[in-house]
């Protein structure tokens, strides 16, 4: 709930000036997919690459926000969803700074990504759906999570005992079944010029 007696403060500075001098247009790609799809892994390597390009980034990541601001978020769908709300707040804040956003959450319910694609003027943010199969997450499985979960041992884990929706129509459609980190990369890459997102 917000309070009646809270009203927005306008800025001297507007996002325009806080991008106009990091030579950029401020966006957000948002990475959706299960767990172990490779969301992080081409975040990373992408940011590297808007880094090369002298770019201002800021990579928002699951697991490293649910050790800090949202620590004390669990895996329920009523937590999922307050977690992907918060990251949307979060991301419009940092896109408000004038920064290229990289956000890497399975963010596995589509009205939830909806509300957050509702927080950005149009073209301001991107879906980037990392499209790689259950049997394929699970049989990487870097941290050993999927198969905890076949034993039980983890509740409401995506894709097992918790529902994933894909995106309809993301912006961005990668897999990651026999292509490699660099061939996504490039895609996306390649989407953000043909948009003239990376001219200043
Ligand atoms: S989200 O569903 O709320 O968007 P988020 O991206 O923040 O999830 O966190 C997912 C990461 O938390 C996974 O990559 C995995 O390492 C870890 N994790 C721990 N428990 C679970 C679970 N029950 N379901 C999915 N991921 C989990």
């Amino acid at each position: 709930m917000i309070d009646k007696n809270i009203v927005w403060h306008e800025h001297k500075l507007t996002t325009k000036e806080r991008a106009f001098v990091k030579n950029q247009k401020p966006l957000l790609l948002w990475f959706t997919g299960l767990s172990a799809s490779g969301k992080s892994t081409i975040a990373n390597a992408l940011e590297l690459e808007l880094y090369n390009l002298k770019k201002h980034t800021y990579l928002l990541d699951g697991d490293n926000i649910r050790l800090g601001l949202n620590k004390e978020l669990t895996f329920s769908d009523e937590d999922r969803v307050e977690n992907i709300r918060r990251i949307g707040e979060v991301g419009k804040l940092f896109v408000d700074a004038g920064l290229i956003v990289l956000s890497a959450f399975i963010s596995p319910f589509r009205s939830d990504r909806e509300i957050v694609s509702n927080l950005f003027e149009k073209d301001t943010f991107i879906e980037i759906f990392v499209d790689t199969p259950l049997a394929l997450c699970e049989k990487r499985d870097p941290k050993g999570l999927y198969e905890k979960a076949r034993k039980g041992e983890i509740a409401n884990f995506t894709g097992i005992d918790s529902p994933y929706e894909s995106p309809l129509s993301p912006s961005i459609h990668l897999k990651t079944d026999g292509e490699s980190i660099e061939d996504n990369v490039r895609k996306v890459i390649s989407y953000l010029e043909e948009k003239g997102y990376l001219s200043d």
